[in-house]
């Protein structure tokens, strides 16, 4: 995994490696881990490597065309910046920083309930409309005015998270006493952060404030993962039922994606509402371990809804081979959370816009040695199964 720090960086994984040198541990961990024993984020990526290609030849690739449309609008290469909560802790003001790299190479970015840059700030960065997250917090209220600022922000498309009634179980996060406020737990991250005094320079102290700045005035500290897992379990409300996508339906004009579906049923619930997507995703296995990887549930997905919806996923893309792997199986297009955040934390943005421009490179790659010039010609037949 990842290579000597003497060498430039040239994989997800590589800007994984320098993202740990970079963060104090607690922070590292929390990006990296996954729920319980993490088997199902081991699983996401794992699984995407057991897919096998077929080569072909003599089909005149000299004009390879990456593009493709998402949500209605034309994007480079099919590919989205998954939503990040807390993203502003791993780099000074991510969020802003993010979209500003996405709008310059063609893709939609995706912001967070919980980031920690505002949606006017992101909107001032971007210039152009980006996606927008939301958690249905309990105060219906809020959740409207959120709805509207996001609107006014010029966000065309809505993901919903719907995986996340309760917070998973993050054990890393224990064992760095994030989820307790103990003294041993405070000392640990004393010295975590005494390892890191370029992050303290950059981030801690150079990229304040560090509130959730869409959520001004509701969470009381963001930078405290306590007191921010407190807050979720207060806040986030896990009575949600599709009759409350039926309200969000109602109260958003724009396109609206349904994320954290794995079962067939709930992407036909999910038809049945009048979504316009829904992304196959197991929050990149940091909730329910052990259920399976997102790359082996979007097959019978994409089948069952496909011509009625977008179907998107997510989870353990790490490179342009595994965005071909998941269009032939009848992808839409594909979110990456972990590679974007480690590279914007490990090298900044000139860090994120060189992983985005080698994921297009490898999927320009992967399609000229498959014989395939457009993305809408990317299909299950170019597996070798
Ligand atoms: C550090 C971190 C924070 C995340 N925060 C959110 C969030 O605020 N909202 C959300 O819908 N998903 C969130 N996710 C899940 C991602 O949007 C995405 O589903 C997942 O990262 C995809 O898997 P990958 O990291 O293997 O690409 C988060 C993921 C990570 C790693």
């Amino acid at each position: 995994m990842g290579q000597p720090l003497d060498l430039l960086p040239a994989t997800a994984l590589d800007y994984r490696m320098r993202a740990q040198q970079r963060l104090p541990r607690f922070l590292f961990d929390y990006i990296d881990g996954g729920a319980n024993d993490e088997l199902t984020l081991a699983a996401n990526v794992a699984d995407f490597g057991k897919i096998r290609l077929k080569q072909r030849v003599l089909r005149d690739v000299s004009r390879i065309d990456t593009s493709s449309t998402l949500a209605a609008k034309p994007v480079s290469m099919p590919v989205v910046l998954a939503p990040i909560g807390l993203a502003g802790m791993m780099a000074r003001r991510a969020e802003a920083q993010a979209v500003r790299v996405a709008n310059a190479a063609g893709l939609p970015f995706t912001l967070s309930t919980v980031g920690i840059c505002s949606l006017a700030e992101v909107q001032a960065a971007a210039g152009k409309p980006f996606w927008f997250q939301l958690y249905m917090i309990r105060d219906r209220i809020a959740v409207k005015s959120l709805l509207e600022r996001a609107l006014a922000a010029g966000c065309a498309t809505l993901v919903f998270t719907v995986d996340l009634p309760v917070a998973g179980m993050r054990h890393r996060d224990t064992r760095n006493g994030m989820l307790t406020g103990s003294l041993r737990g405070k000392l640990g991250k004393v010295r975590q952060l005494a390892a890191r005094p370029g992050w303290i320079a950059d981030v801690a102290l150079g990229g304040k404030p560090h509130t959730f700045g869409s959520l001004a005035g509701l969470v009381p500290n963001a930078s405290d993962l306590n007191s921010f897992k407190a807050w979720i379990d207060a806040q986030f409300d896990p009575s949600v039922t599709w009759t409350d996508i039926e309200w969000l339906r109602a109260n958003w004009p724009g396109k609206l994606l349904l994320k954290g579906i794995l079962e067939v049923d709930d992407a036909l619930a999910a038809a049945a509402v009048g979504v316009d997507g829904v992304i196959v995703s197991n929050h990149g296995g940091r909730q329910l371990d052990s259920v399976a990887s997102t790359i082996s549930k979007l097959p019978a997905i994409a089948s069952a809804v496909g011509e009625r919806l977008e179907v998107y996923m997510d989870g353990g893309v790490r490179s342009g081979v595994d965005v071909f792997k998941a269009i032939a199986l009848g992808a839409r297009g594909v979110l990456i959370g972990r590679p974007w955040i480690w590279a914007m934390a490990g090298a900044g943005a000139s860090g994120l816009q060189d992983l985005l421009a080698t994921f297009k490179r490898e999927l320009e790659v992967a399609m000229s040695l498959t014989g395939v010039s457009r993305v809408s010609d990317i299909r299950q037949d170019l597996i070798d199964s």
